[in-house]
């Protein structure tokens, strides 16, 4: 078995981050809706084979992929199990594990993640099938009057629990605690933002301590410190960095080896600049890396349409993104770069 550390270490390798690629069924479809695809096993198969084989970001920007457990047992067209173009591409393969995010009782906007009762044995086969690292994901949403104490409490102790059954089973957890930043509300300040990021990343690590984590085979997975998209603030770069840094500082131990950011709805530049800003600025304990869903792939999903013959403009759009959040760990993007291709 090989050592948790040296797995973390892998997914947040100089120069690297993680694709997330593991939309659920439901999500999926809603991407595909956007560019009128119809979701079936085999586009959704198509689609992520065109990801996994889009070289030139895959071999040199890409540490891990999340997939979701479809496209983990999937085939590409020609019979080769997705896995191994992932593997062969030099990234690890990883698998979200978590049931989705119910409402709690009582509450209409307040959600707990699900999928704890028989973990222990799912995670077993996944491991078979070449997974090695796991993402559970919480969401907590910033409303007038949320997020609650319990709901707090609740995604912290669940993803605790989740993050010790991984590393029982030799899968490197990414614990994801995600604060939202596109909830339909108008309490939501960058200030208001860096409060709840503090209070839920505090508690999470008391919860990861209180489970007996091993902080050196985890990675964290969070939200950056940001205005509310319908909140009417904007933020600047320099801002959201200096937020972000100061709260990750305060509550994120530097013997977790890195942490990889959510994109959470943030354009595509936007997820990148910023990234590049906190690497440029700041001398890090920790690296600090893109786990992105969104924006990692929108660019991709518009140029693919679906389409066989737009393959190659969908791959090349992808290893651009790829290259431009590569440049953005090592604080090295520039503006520039994006006009020019
Ligand atoms: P986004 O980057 O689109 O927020 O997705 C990342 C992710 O995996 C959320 O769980």
């Amino acid at each position: 078995m090989e050592r948790l550390e040296d797995i973390a270490i892998a997914m947040t390798a100089e120069g690297q981050g993680i694709l997330a690629a593991d939309e659920s069924t439901g999500t999926i479809k809603k991407r595909f809706d956007s560019i009128n695809v119809e979701s079936t096993e085999d586009s959704r198969r198509d689609y992520r084979e065109m990801l996994f084989r889009a070289d030139e970001g895959m071999k040199n920007y890409i540490s891990g992929v999340i997939l979701f457990e479809e496209t983990l047992f999937q085939k590409a067209a020609d019979g080769t199990p997705l896995v191994d173009l992932i593997r062969k591409a030099g990234a690890v393969p990883g698998i979200k594990v978590d049931k989705g995010a119910k409402l709690m009782p009582g509450s209409e906007v307040e959600t707990v993640t699900e999928g704890l009762d028989g973990l222990r044995d799912r995670l077993v086969k996944y491991y078979e099938a070449g997974a090695r690292f796991a993402k559970w994901r919480a969401v907590i949403a910033i409303t007038a009057d949320t997020p609650s104490w319990n709901c707090v409490k609740a995604n912290t102790h669940a993803l605790a629990r989740y993050a010790a059954l991984c590393q029982e089973a030799g899968i490197v957890p990414i614990v994801e605690p995600e604060v939202l930043m596109d909830g339909p509300h108008s309490h939501h300040s960058i200030e208001r933002c860096y409060e709840v990021t503090e209070w839920v990343l505090k508690t999470q690590f008391g919860e990861l301590y209180d489970a007996g984590i091993n902080l050196e085979g985890m990675v964290l997975k969070p939200n950056m410190v940001v205005p509310g998209q319908k909140s009417g603030s904007k933020a600047s770069v320099e801002e959201v960095a200096e937020k972000t840094v100061h709260c990750l500082k305060n509550t994120v131990p530097s013997s977790v080896p890195g942490i990889a950011f959510l994109s959470g709805g943030q354009s595509d530049e936007d997820a990148t600049r910023h990234l590049s800003a906190m690497n440029a600025m700041y001398d890090l304990p920790w690296r600090l890396t893109y786990s992105y869903g969104r924006a990692l792939q929108h660019a991709a999903l518009t140029a693919w349409q679906g389409k066989k013959e737009n393959v190659a403009a969908a791959q090349r759009a992808f290893s651009h993104r790829a290259r431009m959040n590569g440049l953005a760990t090592q604080g090295a993007w520039k503006a520039e770069l994006e006009e020019a291709a």
